[in-house]
């Protein structure tokens, strides 16, 4: 297992290339499962290894990978099976995704339910209920969940929650079915549009995407094609907080400030600078004292829950008191132990949490449980004074693409060992 060894202190400066958004990348690699034709999708994170859990998916499925630096190109391999290996499911909950293209394109597909995971339960009633709701049964076997339909059609599908993994499951479906779907309460984050204009450029006619009401006319057969994925937000937005949590100054390349909005609010309220451009966005902390400033996380255009882990780090050197509520997951806050490690003033009450700043963070060994709280520990132990040794990264390695030579680059003094124990097989 890998661990990074970390020298804090030092202000991150410089230049970053944002890679593509693996959440976008994600549902858009699985919605090649839609064509029988070759499609090429450009600016994948192929490092990370949710992406490569994806193509191994898809192999497991029928598909063909083609990877060249960070172009993608899916071909059809062998005739499409419609039972997704609980080995991959178990790894990455995303791989449900796969659920709304084979139902619609085969009338039955087979997915093990996934798993709650160390943030919440995450179960997949909003999904379902959707698939339902245009003619699909359920059936639950051996972990497994079966959807059938005779004939799925077209429909008016409402979400009592605008869950980001149904609202993208729908939409494949619907993408299939000739027809016009409406899905009410849909789920607005960017990572829908970007999926929203690959079905389009599949060849069905989706409007509506980015609000809450999305519109797909399907069509039973779709057509390959070629596709660049959005820069990665939740990756800009943890340079961003790295830079304002280390006093630094960085420029991010390739970031869409409009993704960003409410994280750009937020840091300049603490009284860091954010200069933006039309793909390129600039934060300069230095000297400068940061703010308290409380958040709520809340569905796109609300706080990312992705950024709230990371917002509690940089709370932690606020002058003053914060607090944070977390809207979307019902455990969220499990960096809030290990940031006390460091030193930081933190007290968790249900979906609150109180953050009262300290001078600096101390350096300690701290263990990452999950994505984005293990970029939040990585971004304190940056800040921090003196060594840190951050365990578990492969929970990062989730996410973020080289995430230690990005941050080498802008000074950082980051290091990965591997302590030689082994990975556990539920992540
Ligand atoms: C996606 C993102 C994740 C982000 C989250 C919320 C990907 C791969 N992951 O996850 O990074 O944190 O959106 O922005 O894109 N829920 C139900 N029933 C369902 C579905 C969801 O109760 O059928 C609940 C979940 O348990 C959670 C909340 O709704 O509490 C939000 O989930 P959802 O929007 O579906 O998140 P994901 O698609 O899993």
């Amino acid at each position: 297992m890998d661990q990074f060894i970390i020298e804090g202190g030092k202000p991150i400066k410089g230049t970053v290339k944002i890679s593509g958004s693996k959440n976008a990348a994600l549902p858009i690699l699985i919605a090649t499962l839609l064509t029988d034709e070759a499609c090429v999708i450009e600016n994948v994170p192929v490092l990370l290894r949710d992406i490569r859990t994806t193509f191994q998916l898809l192999e497991s499925l029928g598909k063909g990978i083609e990877v060249r630096g960070s172009r993608v190109t899916v071909k059809p391999k062998a005739s499409l099976k419609t039972h997704a290996p609980y080995d991959l499911v178990k790894q990455m909950r995303a791989s449900v995704l796969v659920a709304g293209p084979l139902l619609a394109r085969f009338g039955v597909v087979r997915v093990p339910i996934p798993g709650g995971c160390s943030i919440g339960l995450r179960p997949i009633d909003i999904h379902l209920d959707g698939f339902k709701a245009l003619g699909a049964r359920e059936l639950v076997d051996q972990g497994d969940i079966i959807l059938s339909s005779r004939e799925l059609a077209p429909g008016r599908v409402h979400l009592k929650f605008p869950s980001v993994g149904a609202t993208e499951n729908l939409m494949m479906a619907a993408a299939a079915l000739e027809g016009e779907t409406i899905i009410e309460n849909a789920a607005r984050e960017p990572e829908i549009e970007d999926l929203g204009r690959f079905l389009t450029a599949l060849g069905a006619k989706v409007k509506g995407v980015g609000r809450s009401t999305v519109y797909i006319r399907g069509k039973s057969v779709l057509h390959g094609a070629r596709y660049s994925v959005i820069a990665d937000r939740l990756e800009a937005g943890t340079f961003m907080i790295a830079a304002a949590a280390t006093q630094g100054r960085v420029d991010l390349i390739g970031a869409k400030p409009e993704h960003l909005k409410d994280t750009i609010a937020k840091l300049r309220a603490c009284g860091v600078k954010v200069k933006t451009g039309i793909r390129e966005i600039s934060v300069v902390s230095d000297g400068h004292t940061i703010k308290p400033v409380s958040i709520k996380t809340g569905p796109y255009p609300g706080f990312s829950t992705d950024l709230q882990a990371l917002w509690m780090s940089l709370m932690c050197l606020a002058d003053g008191e914060s607090e944070i509520e977390e809207t979307i997951f019902e455990n969220r806050f499990l960096h809030a132990a290990e940031l006390l490690r460091m030193g930081a003033s933190i007290s968790v009450h249900g979906s609150h949490a109180r953050v009262l700043g300290v001078k600096n963070l101390i350096g300690a060994p701290i263990m990452a449980s999950d994505i984005r709280g293990g970029a939040a520990l990585l971004v304190a132990a940056l800040s921090a004074q003196g060594k840190s040794v951050l365990q578990r990264v492969y929970h990062i390695d989730r996410g973020y693409e080289k995430i230690e030579d990005k941050l080498a680059g802008l000074g950082a003094s980051i290091q990965r060992v591997n302590d030689s124990r082994k990975l556990p097989s539920n992540s």
